[in-house]
């Protein structure tokens, strides 16, 4: 699937590590995104990363996103809870899009109904970034990942840090980054030689 400047983008587990990177890359690619979070508290934080419409995920997801995007034809679905959070989003989709799963944070499989795969032709499909690095030309890798470090580089992209651990405290920094609702990632430094 190819995507035009203006077109629409629409993610689950938008406060996530990932998905700040899809507010941020998509951004400056000129997308547009519909951000879902899974509470209110996390809103805030991905407006500030630039996320067009955020919103809290619900039963009356559609309807919402509807709204607050003008009825506007998204495409693609970017999905890491599975579960039913899946067939929300593919819900989201217009006719023939796309949903992208790449994680499953409910721990649920992906369940899609089949008013969306029957009657509006939406496709389910997944990424796995091991398999992306096996199948890509290392030229293309290579393309990508120096862009990708340009980026970083500059500020242009990152992603928050809730907290750093020294490797001595390892257990403490492996409960904290198992926990929910945190702020940004958790790192953990190695030992001073
Ligand atoms: N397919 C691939 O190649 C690939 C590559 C990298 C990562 N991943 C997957 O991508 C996902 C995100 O990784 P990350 O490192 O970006 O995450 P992260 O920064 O650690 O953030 C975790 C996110 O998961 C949300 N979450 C946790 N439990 C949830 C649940 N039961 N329902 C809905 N949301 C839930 C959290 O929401 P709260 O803040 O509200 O707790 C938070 O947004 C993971 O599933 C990871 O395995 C896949």
């Amino acid at each position: 699937m190819s995507l035009q400047a203006g077109d629409w983008v629409i993610q689950n587990s938008a406060n996530s590590g990932v998905g700040s990177y899809l507010v941020q890359l998509a951004k400056l690619r000129g997308f547009k995104t519909v951000n879902v979070v899974r509470r209110e508290s996390a809103v805030a934080s991905v407006q500030a990363q630039g996320g067009d419409v955020v919103l809290v995920d619900g039963d009356d997801l559609a309807e919402r996103v509807k709204a607050a995007t003008g009825g506007a034809a998204i495409n693609l679905g970017v999905d890491a809870v599975g579960g039913k959070a899946t067939m929300r989003l593919a819900a989201c989709l217009a006719e023939s899009g796309t949903v992208v799963n790449y994680g499953a944070l409910s721990g649920e499989p992906c369940m899609v109904s089949p008013r969306e795969l029957v009657f509006r032709d939406v496709s389910l499909k997944g990424f796995w970034l091991a398999k992306w690095f096996r199948t890509t030309p290392p030229a293309k890798q290579v393309a990508l990942l120096t862009e990708l470090a340009g980026l970083i580089a500059s500020g242009k992209l990152s992603t928050a840090i809730q907290a750093t651990y020294d490797v001595a405290r390892i257990k403490e920094a492996v409960a904290a980054a198992a926990a929910g609702e945190r702020q940004g990632k958790i790192l953990v430094e190695p030992a001073q030689a």
